[in-house]
């Protein structure tokens, strides 16, 4: 058998991922509910919430890795950069299943996702993220933004911390509930974090890149 041929047999259809590539293709994001389980979610905000509690969060800056520059009226969150290298038990288990994803992209959308960051971010009580594009003046290897919220069960309208996505068609207000993840192409759709009126609001975020 020819390792062509070994390759195609191996190709198992995913039907949540295809539906996402169909959405992405379509509408340039893709809205998955339970993409992780709400067992899942609970690992990911344990993990998350002891790291917080930790102090190991910063604030957030607002340019690329090397070149940041603080300003709390564009941006308020703290984040924390993850290391799939020294990942936990939770960080592995969120990291299986992002690759799995990268994985069938790779095979089934030539899009060549070579690098991939993820970050934890946590939004307290009255911060946001104003209008922007994930692209920065000297990077665009961002292709794909992928946010993972990590929520306690009911998040109530009433806490704010939608992520809006700015389409051709409508502004798209979309609530921040656990296990729903939300993909968009990051050099494309201009979006925003409302304020957060109540509560905490927690993710994890990434990008998977080109080159
Ligand atoms: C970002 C971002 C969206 C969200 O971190 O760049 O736009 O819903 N996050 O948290
Ligand atoms: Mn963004």
């Amino acid at each position: 058998m020819t390792e062509e041929l070994f390759e195609q047999l191996e190709f198992v259809e995913n039907p949540l991922f295809e539906t996402v590539i169909d959405d992405l293709l379509q509408q340039q994001y893709s809205i998955v509910d339970d993409f992780f389980s709400s067992e899942e979610v609970e690992i990911l905000r344990t993990s998350l919430l002891a790291k917080y509690h930790a102090d190991r969060f910063k604030k957030s800056a607002i340019g690329n890795r090397t070149n940041e520059e603080i300003d709390k009226t564009i941006r308020g969150d703290f984040i924390l950069w993850m290391d799939e290298k020294n990942a936990n038990e939770a960080e592995l288990l969120f990291f299986k299943k992002i690759n799995e994803l990268v994985n069938y992209l790779n095979k089934t959308c030539f899009l060549g996702i070579l690098q991939k960051e993820f970050h934890y971010a946590v939004y307290p009580t009255g911060t946001f993220y104003k209008r922007h594009l994930d692209t920065f003046q000297n990077d665009d290897r961002r292709k794909l933004s992928i946010v993972c919220y990590l929520n306690e069960d009911n998040w109530p309208c009433e806490n704010g911390g939608e992520l809006t996505i700015y389409t051709e068609k409508e502004d798209l207000d979309i609530l921040p509930l656990p296990g729903r993840v939300v993909i968009f192409e990051s050099q494309v759709l201009e979006h925003e974090v409302k304020v957060v009126k109540a509560s905490e609001r927690m993710s994890i975020t990434g990008w998977l890149k080109t080159r």
